[in-house]
């Protein structure tokens, strides 16, 4: 089976200056879903039919799919598929034609429309012409009603709103913008279908009409859930279709193990992943390519991007991770900013406002408040004090602290890079260190203090 997926409407109803089918749904464009769908679906050729901006489309789907031109974006549907005419025509199998602004649709569904074709086939003997996917909606406005003969599953034609009689409209079986055709059947009508006297169109849908008055076999198939056929025209429609996409997500990932506390509120992306017995609490980001390993519990308000939390990590309440590597056992904040290309390795602790980036930071290390760990090498075991700071930055360019295993780093200390710290050495609090720390060695910097008795009171009085 070849796939067609039209995406070169004007999105009108959307108000984008952007093609509707590159807006994102939980990070994915819209069209990604789409051609998803067909790959999950065992469809292997996939054309795409694009028109205005078809540069932005075709950066999302890349070289895996044909891409053909529609010259006036306002034909309609059905002159959409004709701008593909390339792709189907000599073609002697069945064509999936797809909406690009439908992205519900399950790869599961249209398997077993496949099969639904194939059995027809063998055990009614009828070779079918078309499959409409249809649902059942209590709101049907905005879709095209499905005409049936009475009593059967043949569709008789496809009437859109616009143009459809008062009694139609009562009709609340919908097409869900997803057919199959048999390629040569479909050549042998489509060119003959008439624009709409109301829109100039031509429909896609109109050629199911024409299949049914010369006596080819189109039949209905109904989606195995009715969200499948939500078509996104508004940028309602889509805050509600991503809504749908996060909340299947979520139940996918609570049968395998993960419980979401309060869902409603938690974003998940299609692309993470988790491992068993994990918990997530509410108002949780996860984003990217994120990866959460067994038993980590993501606490409330965290967001994480693009990140691999290890087995039993404990993110608390608030902390932001993006971009980086958290080892097993390990706790990060609460009120943690955890940055690009870290590495907090086993049972560290880094705890409430630290920023940590571009930094590795070895087992058991505790850097448990207020500090800035930058462009660092911090080695096993290290103890970080309350508002110690790498000067990583020169004004110019960015220089590397390594701080060896063992080492103690007083609180408020400031080490400014590029900086050695030895193993076990001790800086001690509030000493700003330019020079290395040999291995065992103490570092103090710090003016004499001087304690100058009765001048405290004098100087309030004065
Ligand atoms: C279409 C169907 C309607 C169905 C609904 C399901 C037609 C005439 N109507 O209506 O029966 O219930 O989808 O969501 O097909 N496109 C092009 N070129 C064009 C026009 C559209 O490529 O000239 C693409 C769009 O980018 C979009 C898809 O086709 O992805 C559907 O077009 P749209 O205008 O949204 O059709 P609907 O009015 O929603
Ligand atoms: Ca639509």
């Amino acid at each position: 089976m070849r796939g067609l997926i039209l995406a070169a409407g004007l999105g009108t109803r959307f108000r984008s200056k952007r093609p509707k089918v590159v807006h994102r749904l939980l990070g994915k464009p819209m069209v990604w879903y789409a051609f998803m769908t067909l790959r999950q679906a065992g469809v292997e050729e996939i054309g795409v039919v694009v028109s205005h901006m078809a540069e932005e489309v075709k950066r999302v789907l890349g070289e895996e799919v044909i891409y053909f031109h529609q010259d006036n974006p306002k034909g309609g549907t059905g002159d959409a598929v004709l701008s593909a005419l390339d792709f189907w025509k000599d073609y002697k199998g069945y064509l999936l034609i797809l909406n690009g602004d439908t992205p519900l649709v399950m790869a599961e569904t249209i398997r077993n429309l496949q099969r639904f074709i194939h059995m027809v086939e063998k055990y009614e003997g009828v070779k079918l012409s078309g499959v409409v996917l249809t649902a059942h909606l209590s709101d049907p406005t905005g879709y095209g009603r499905v005409v049936k003969e009475e009593g059967t599953d043949r569709v008789v034609r496809i009437v859109e709103e616009r143009e459809a009689t008062p009694e139609e409209k009562t009709i609340r079986e919908v097409n869900a913008g997803l057919y199959v055709f048999y390629a040569p059947h479909l050549l042998e009508v489509l060119k003959d279908v008439k624009p709409s006297e109301r829109t100039g169109e031509v429909y896609i849908t109109e050629a199911v009409s024409l299949m049914s008055s010369r006596g080819m076999e189109v039949r209905t198939f109904m989606a195995t859930d009715p969200t499948e056929a939500l078509g996104v025209n508004t940028r309602w429609d889509l805050s509600i279709a991503e809504n749908v996409l996060r909340l299947r997500l979520i139940r996918f990932w609570s049968e395998r193990g993960v419980t979401f506390h309060l869902p409603e509120t938690v974003w998940i992306e299609p692309d993470v992943t988790f491992g068993e017995e994990v918990e997530v609490e509410p108002d949780v980001t996860l984003k990217g390519r994120t990866r959460v390993g067994k038993g980590a519990v993501i606490g409330r308000g965290s967001y994480i991007e693009d990140s691999e939390i290890g087995e039993e990590v404990r993110v608390l309440p608030y902390s932001v991770v993006i971009g980086a590597k958290v080892g097993r056992g390990a706790t990060v904040g609460p009120f943690s900013h955890i940055r690009e290309e870290t590495v907090l390795e086993e049972l560290s602790e880094v705890g409430a406002f630290v920023e940590v980036k571009r930094s590795k930071i070895g087992r058991k290390v505790k850097a448990k408040h207020l500090a800035y760990i930058g462009d660092a090498e911090v080695g096993e075991g290290v103890n970080v004090g309350a508002g110690a700071v790498t000067a990583n930055y020169d004004g110019r360019k960015k220089h590397r602290t390594v701080i060896g295993r063992g080492a103690f780093v007083g609180s408020n200390s400031l080490l400014v890079a590029p900086v050695k710290i030895g193993e076990d050495s001790y800086v001690a609090g509030g000493s700003v260190i330019t020079k290395d720390v040999p291995d065992g060695a103490l570092a103090v910097e710090r003016a004499e203090l001087r304690i100058l008795e009765g001048k405290g009171r004098k100087k309030l009085r004065n």
